[in-house]
């Protein structure tokens, strides 16, 4: 009997509200290319070490739902922050892998993450390499943080960029509202570690109806408390409402977060990572007690990276695009590289898939350049602008039911495949 050409694709890390049409291009691609099943690991390469998995088309029965999937936010499959031990420290858990996979008869593995799972990709094509298996292994692009190197920018970005723009031009608006001969601080908090990219999208708010946030600190330069109070303090007698906008991972001159200053926790994920939270409250607080009048910290927190009813169109097309582009260089042979996007037009935007060894993406980040961001440190500048703006534009109407968006969810009752969990 021939032997039977499989694939298996997983979600893995901070999900986003367009990394479920990365999963929706994978699975298009691969039957459209004759694949004969497309496998889906739950909770990623995690889950699958428990022999989680199950047959898509089980899930996928139609256009529509293939429509859903891609306006479905955070990862259909389940997600996982999970770091593979270095291959000569843990063979078995790699024989283990591989064993799964030749059950399933899989060819090509696809694993939709950022630059943490890209070390997955990295080290399980690095096994096979070293151990003659003939498997693929291909990473496609995600995360809110756009900060993956070598790719112009990743799904997932310009929907949280789009989300943050539009809730913060509402934050200014309703604080504007309430300052008549009285005075109000907002701190917006916003996601993204170590790079600003989405802090500083913040800036889309500016435009004809709307003075945009006041000040903006990324986590690429240190953070100076004496220099934001005075800054604050400035402004504060030139108008009465004052939103300024932080990323959760600003930091002070010596490497302390700020939000340790105050409430954050000691949690820590697999790769090291500390759960950033709270760098707003400490900051609206503080300021209350400097300058005495009230302030209100708005952590945007999930919601940024789930907000799929006003995710962009480019980028919901874009997270597609490159799902079937890794299934296509899955089987042409390609493996250990991942999909990126290339920009070949800003007007009218346009892009391309390109792709990249995964070698030189894994566990790397992409900042946000010193020269995208002011003299002062305190505000992005207009190319910043011009670089996001493009990824932002077109929408993906909502299926809506009863009033709310629908989502596609995953059915345990349709599964076929599923091993009963631990
Ligand atoms: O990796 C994407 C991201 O959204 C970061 O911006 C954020 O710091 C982190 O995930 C939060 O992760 P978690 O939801 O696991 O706390």
């Amino acid at each position: 009997m021939a032997k039977k050409r499989n694939i298996i694709v997983g979600q893995s890390g901070g999900p986003t509200s367009v990394i479920n049409s990365s999963l929706a291009g994978v699975y298009k691609n691969a039957i459209e290319r004759g694949f004969d099943k497309v496998y889906g690991m739950l909770h990623g390469i995690q889950g699958l070490l428990d022999e989680q998995y199950i047959d898509l088309s089980t899930q996928i029965h139609s256009e529509l739902d293939i429509e859903l999937l891609k306006r479905t936010p955070s990862a259909f499959l389940g997600s996982c922050r999970f770091k593979l031990p270095e291959i000569h420290e843990n063979k078995e858990i790699y024989e283990k892998i591989f064993d799964i996979l030749n059950k399933l008869e899989i060819e090509a593995f696809i694993y939709i993450g950022g630059n943490d799972s890209m070390d997955t990709i990295k080290k399980l094509s690095d096994y096979a390499i070293l151990t003659g298996h003939t498997q693929k292994f291909l990473g496609v692009p995600k995360t809110i943080d756009n900060d993956l190197a070598l790719t112009d920018h990743t799904p997932g970005f310009g929907s949280a960029a789009k989300y943050i723009g539009a809730s913060t031009k509402e934050v200014i608006r309703d604080a504007e509202g309430l300052t008549y001969k009285k005075n109000m601080i907002t701190i917006m908090e916003i996601m993204g570690r170590n790079a600003g990219w989405l802090t500083g999208a913040t800036a889309l708010a500016k435009q004809e109806d709307c003075e945009g946030p006041d000040l903006i600190y990324l986590p690429e330069i240190a953070f100076d408390v004496d220099k934001f109070l005075e800054k604050v303090k400035e402004l504060l007698k030139k108008k009465s409402s004052i939103v300024i906008a932080v990323s959760e991972g600003i930091k002070l001159a010596d490497g302390r977060y700020v939000g340790e200053l105050g409430s954050m926790g000691d949690y820590v994920d697999a790769f090291g990572h500390k759960q950033l939270t709270g760098t707003a409250t400490y900051l609206a607080n503080f300021l209350q007690g400097e300058i005495g009048c009230k302030t209100r910290a708005v952590e945007l927190s999930t919601l940024q990276r789930s907000a799929s009813h006003m995710a962009s169109r480019v980028d919901i097309d874009e997270a597609f695009m490159v799902g079937g582009a890794a299934v296509k260089a899955a089987d042409e042979g390609d493996t250990g590289k991942m999909v990126v996007i290339d920009r070949i037009s800003d007007d009218p935007y346009m892009s391309a898939t390109g792709i990249y060894d995964v070698h030189r993406i894994a566990n790397e980040e992409k900042l946000v350049p010193r020269n995208w961001v002011n003299k002062e440190g305190n505000y992005v500048t207009e190319d910043f602008i011009d670089y996001i703006r493009p990824l932002i534009q077109g929408d993906y109407q909502p299926i809506m039911v009863n009033g709310l968006p629908r989502h596609l969810v995953l059915n345990t009752g349709r599964q076929t495949t599923r091993k009963r969990g631990k």
